[in-house]
């Protein structure tokens, strides 16, 4: 990874299996292995949660007063990986991916 890249890396935390419309917590990060800048010129403007192509959620950002952290408790009835999208303002668009089990 470049540094741009390490800025703007989309990290997904969630179990590597879940049980079938059972709820459960999902985390998506953005600066994990690098801080991206959070100021008006330069910031995340929102993230978005996906299964597959099944929209999950989404979280608007402000510069410089919210962290690029979306917490949020969803449930699934089919194993399509999870995928984060991050806004950059000046890069654009990032993603992230990751394999879940749905039993
Ligand atoms: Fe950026």
């Amino acid at each position: 990874m470049n540094a741009l890249e390490r800025k703007h890396a989309v990290v997904i935390d969630a179990p590597d299996e879940v049980k079938e419309n059972e709820p459960f917590e999902v985390e998506v990060r953005v600066g994990e292995y690098q801080e991206h800048p959070n100021e008006p010129g330069h910031f995340i403007e929102w993230m978005e949660l996906y299964s597959g192509d099944t929209f999950l959620a989404r979280l608007s950002l402000t510069p410089e007063k919210s962290h690029y952290v979306m917490k949020t408790t969803v449930k699934l009835d089919h194993s399509h990986p999870l995928r984060a999208w991050a806004k950059c303002n000046l890069h654009g668009l990032w993603e992230g991916s990751k394999e879940i089990k749905v039993e």
